[in-house]
Order: C-alpha cells, then structure tokens, then sequence
C-alpha cells in the first residue's frame, strides 16, 4: 500500500512572515492520514527547518547537479541536505521551460539528490502544444526514461513521480482525474517493465491546478499516490482541506 504524499510547491511567493504564518496553520491541524511536505523558497527554508523541522517534512525547489564550486546562485544537495531538507524537487516544468533544464541535466540532478540521501520528486509533464499534438505518452515515457537509464530503477524505490501536465499549471484547468490515471498507469507500466515490483512501490503525485474541489477525484484514481499542490498551497485552509481529501 503506497501511503499518498501532499506536498505544496509555494515556488516564489510570500514574505518570512506569511511562510511562518502557513506552516503554523497547517501544523495547527496536522494531518496524520497522509505524509505532508512544504516546499518554501529557500531562504525561508533553514529558519522554518529549524522551528518545525520535527513536526513537518520540508523539501527545496531545486538543487544543483554540481557538488560544489563556482556556480553562482546554486545551491547543491547537500547544502539542501544540510539544514534538514527531507525532498527536493527535480525538473519541474518551470525550472525546465526558464532554465532550459533537459532531461540530462534533471537526471543528473536526481542522481545528486540520491547520492546525499534526500527523497528526489521528478517532475514529468507536457507542454500545451505536445497535449494538442497527442504526444503525451511520448514525453513523459522520454523525460522518465532518461531518469531510469541514469539512476537505475532501484532508484525509484526512493524517487517520487509527479506528473505534472504544463497546461494545467497555474491555469485553472485540471487533467480529468480519468485522463490524469491514465497517464500515471503509464509511467507506473514504465517502471513495471524494468521492476515489477519497485514499480508497485513508487509514488506517483499528480499535480496542476490541485483544488480543495476537485482533489478528492483524483486521489481516488488508484495510481494517483498525492498531490504536488501550487497555488492551493499558499492558503493553509486550502491545504488542509486538499490534504483532508485523501482517504
Ligand atoms: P498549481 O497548483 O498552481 O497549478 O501549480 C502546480 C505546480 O506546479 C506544483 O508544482
């Protein structure tokens, strides 16, 4: 039984005090149900690490593929590890779309996660122009394939999948929670042909305009493990209730 993970990407939003303010109320009511992740900008992060870290689990929003060196503005995975980070994001869209990240360098980003014992969630997803063009499947099998040839699939026993359709980020506009189990069954079958049984095991989130409305629908779909929640996130009642959708 794969226990389902509700993570909020708040990305670039807020001030330390309303970062303060969102972990407080979503501490007030922790959900026990489900495992619960914030992922704050980073330089809200070993503050809030440092207060909450034993009551809730944190994750940054990227890491470098580098160990250390002369990369400035990058952060590595084991600065991420250091302060007390649990998960790191790798390859969300928007780091692939303004970042001109490619599927290599979200790999090797994985692959450094991994190697500093932080719980790497790869983001997969398309873009609006390949959904209109029916590449879906192509995609994401190309952006997960790349990951597996370079970490292992042993790898998965550890990394969570967030499938994350461009078009549904930010936008208001939800993958149907039948179309959004279709392409997770996918990337689950991925797996399943280089591990059956790790495959059983991996997470799979989905994430795209999460709503207190519309997520207890998609997290009924039997290979959809959570959410990765963005704009909802911001709000702790929206939070919880996104979280309190998982039964
Ligand atoms: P929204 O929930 O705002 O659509 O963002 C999703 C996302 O990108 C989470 O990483």
């Amino acid at each position: 039984m794969r226990r389902k993970l509700v993570a909020g990407n708040w990305k670039m939003h807020g001030t330390r005090e309303s970062a303060e303010q969102l972990v407080a109320g979503i501490l007030a009511v922790f959900p026990a149900h489900c495992d619960v992740a914030v992922f704050p900008p980073y330089p809200y992060l070993a503050p809030l690490i440092a207060r909450n870290g034993g009551a809730l689990d944190f994750g940054a929003q990227d890491c470098s593929e580098h160990d250390d060196g002369a990369y400035t503005g990058e952060v590595s995975a084991a600065m991420v590890r250091d302060i007390g980070c649990r998960y790191v994001l790798a390859g969300h869209s928007e780091r692939r779309q303004y970042h001109h990240e490619g599927d290599a360098q979200v790999a090797r980003k994985v692959g450094k996660a991994l190697e500093h014992d932080l719980v790497p969630v790869l983001c997969v997803g398309e873009s609006l122009e390949e959904h209109d063009a029916g590449r879906t499947a192509e995609v994401v099998q190309r952006q997960l394939g790349t990951v597996i040839d370079h970490c292992g699939i042993a790898a998965f026993g550890r990394v969570i999948v967030a499938y994350e359709p461009v078009w549904a980020i930010g936008t208001g506009r939800t993958a149907s929670p039948g179309k959004a189990q279709e392409v997770h069954a996918l990337l689950r079958s991925q797996l399943a042909r280089a591990d059956d049984k790790i495959a059983s095991s991996t997470r799979i989130l989905y994430g795209g305009s999460v709503k207190p409305g519309n997520a207890a629908e998609l997290f009924a779909q039997p290979d959809v493990d959570g959410g990765l929640i963005g704009g909802a996130s911001l709000k702790a009642a929206d939070f919880l209730a996104i979280c309190a959708a998982v039964c």
